[in-house]
């Protein structure tokens, strides 16, 4: 009886995130990123990241700064979410 309750639990919460991920990004950057800076630092004249790479590295040095515990695929989701918003890499 306990075992396909189990599995059922298991399949939920690995397929949740995989579906609306702008808004997952949104939450994850509301929930983790706002105490330190706004959205006006990904504008900033002289901001540092460069290229998509660089995005990449600062989402990862953010996200284990804060220990937000993010997934590979949470990090993938902001750094998508931040370069289709603000950066616009190609
Ligand atoms: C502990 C405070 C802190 C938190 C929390 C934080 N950041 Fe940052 N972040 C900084 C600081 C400070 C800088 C500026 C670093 C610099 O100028 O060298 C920065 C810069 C950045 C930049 C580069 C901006 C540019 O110049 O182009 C990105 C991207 C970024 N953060 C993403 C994130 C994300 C995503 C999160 C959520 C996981 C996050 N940060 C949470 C402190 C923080």
């Amino acid at each position: 009886m306990l075992k396909p309750l189990l599995f059922t639990g298991i399949c939920l919460s690995i397929s949740a995130p995989s579906f609306a991920n702008t808004d997952h990004a949104k939450k994850l950057i509301q929930t983790n990123c706002v105490s330190c800076h706004q959205a006006d630092v990904y504008k900033r004249d002289n901001r540092k990241v460069k290229n998509l790479t660089s995005l990449a590295t600062f989402v990862e040095n953010c996200n284990t700064q804060t220990s937000a515990g993010w997934f590979p695929e949470d990090v993938d989701a902001v750094v998508k979410y931040l370069n289709a918003n603000y950066y616009k890499f190609k």
